[in-house]
């Protein structure tokens, strides 16, 4: 049989069976929209097999279908008690859901050399045998725009350390949680120094700002001194378990004096410049032909439009989308073959055009402006540590 596609066909079918995900969420039966949501995962990773390059693009939208799936299981699970009171089991059982997998590599990160070193440095120091006085950091906080990359440093340390990854979203544990926040906290910091070496990925630490918000609550103010606590009792070395937290924000300036002085070590994450652009878009385009791209002018417009690292992941996206479908213009008629006739054939693709790129970039906009960077560099300047 002739090379030809395979992935129209499971295309429409994930395309069918998102519409009964749509329904099922609109009617409320949340365990049949969760049942949906895994079959779009499994769907997208068949897709994956079929085409070597596309494959990080459908085994990330596979990835996203898993956490929609996730999200589902708690909403529904939390539907009697809104907020189910914490037994230890049940706390054990929220932590476990924090534990991630991470596979990301240095190497699937353009650009942020210096963010990269920095870090790297951090985690050596730590694991080193070393003076006494020489006090290695036990949090490094990441701050810049949205989208440039935070969380993939923070995957990429634990996954060179074999680490177990805590990734937090504090936004989602104070909403979640609320009031029994500040014993999630403590919790999690006793199962990080089981599990070591961990890496405790606090992102959106911002939502924890007492000082701007119009009404704090007690709930707020024990949850931020919970994380205090762990932060100053935390000891790395000697023979303490690694347990580094590495926070992240979009609005620095948001934070308390409490948490920043915790976090001496603050790194920025700019928006990629040309050569970052550059090393992202190889990234995005792997396992493509890109000869016939003229890397240079497609980074200096990035940079222009003042993109960040996944305006131009979502770039590359739309651009090897718009090469699929220039190529398998047919593709759904195959979706009346059997399935297992479907997963016998192979995705066609061409060499990236500079023309595909073309409509991608009028749809993609950034919602940063020049002065939105500038106040990064400004906070940079005064309290950034390089
Ligand atoms: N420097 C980068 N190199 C490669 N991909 C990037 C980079 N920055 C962002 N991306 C892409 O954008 C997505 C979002 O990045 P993320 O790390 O979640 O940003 P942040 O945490 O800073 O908001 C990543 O999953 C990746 O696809
Ligand atoms: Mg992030």
């Amino acid at each position: 049989m002739s090379r030809a596609d395979l992935s129209a066909p499971l295309l429409s079918i994930f395309e069918k069976v998102k519409l009964e995900y749509l329904k099922a969420k609109k009617s409320g039966d949340l365990e049949l929209a969760r049942r949906k949501a895994l079959e779009c995962a499994k769907i997208l990773r068949l897709l994956a097999e079929n085409s070597p390059g596309l494959r990080d693009l459908y085994l990330e939208k596979a990835s996203r279908w898993i956490r929609t799936a996730r999200s589902l299981k708690q909403e529904s699970g939390a539907e009697k008690p809104r907020i189910p009171p914490l037994s230890d089991n049940n706390l054990k059982i929220g932590l476990e859901d924090l534990i991630a997998k991470t596979r990301v590599k240095w190497n699937d990160i353009g650009g942020l050399w210096e963010a990269k070193r920095l870090i790297m440095e951090t985690i050596v120091i730590a694991g080193l045998k070393r003076p006494e006085s020489i006090k290695p950091w036990k949090g490094i906080l990441l701050f810049g725009p949205p989208g440039t990359g935070k969380t993939l440093l923070a995957s990429a340390a634990a996954g060179s350390l074999n680490a177990t990854f805590f990734n937090v979203s504090i936004d989602k544990v104070l909403s979640k949680y609320f009031g029994e926040s500040s014993k999630l906290i403590s919790a999690l910091y006793s199962l990080a120094r089981e599990k070591a070496p961990s890496i405790v990925f606090l992102d959106e630490i911002d939502a924890l700002t007492l000082s701007r918000r119009r009404e704090t609550s007690d709930a707020l103010r024990r949850a931020l001194s919970s994380l205090l606590i762990q932060l100053d009792g935390l000891k790395i070395g000697g023979n303490e378990p690694l347990v580094l937290t590495i926070a992240a924000t979009n609005a620095p300036w948001d934070l308390d004096k409490a948490i920043l002085s915790r976090f001496p070590r603050r790194i920025y994450v700019p928006l990629p410049d040309r050569r970052a652009s550059k090393e992202i878009i190889r990234i995005c385009t792997r396992g493509l032909d890109i000869s016939k791209l003229r890397l240079d002018d497609l980074a200096a417009k990035c940079v222009e439009k003042l993109y960040s690292g996944r305006d131009i992941s979502n770039l590359c996206q739309q651009a090897i989308w718009n090469m699929v479908r220039d190529v398998n213009r047919d593709l759904y008629r195959l979706a009346e073959l059997p399935y297992e006739k479907i997963r016998s054939m192979r995705l066609k693709v061409r060499p990236l055009l500079m023309e595909d790129f073309e409509d991608a970039f009028r749809k993609i906009r950034s919602p940063l402006t020049k002065k939105d960077i500038e106040a990064y560099e400004r906070w940079n300047e005064k309290y950034g540590e390089y």
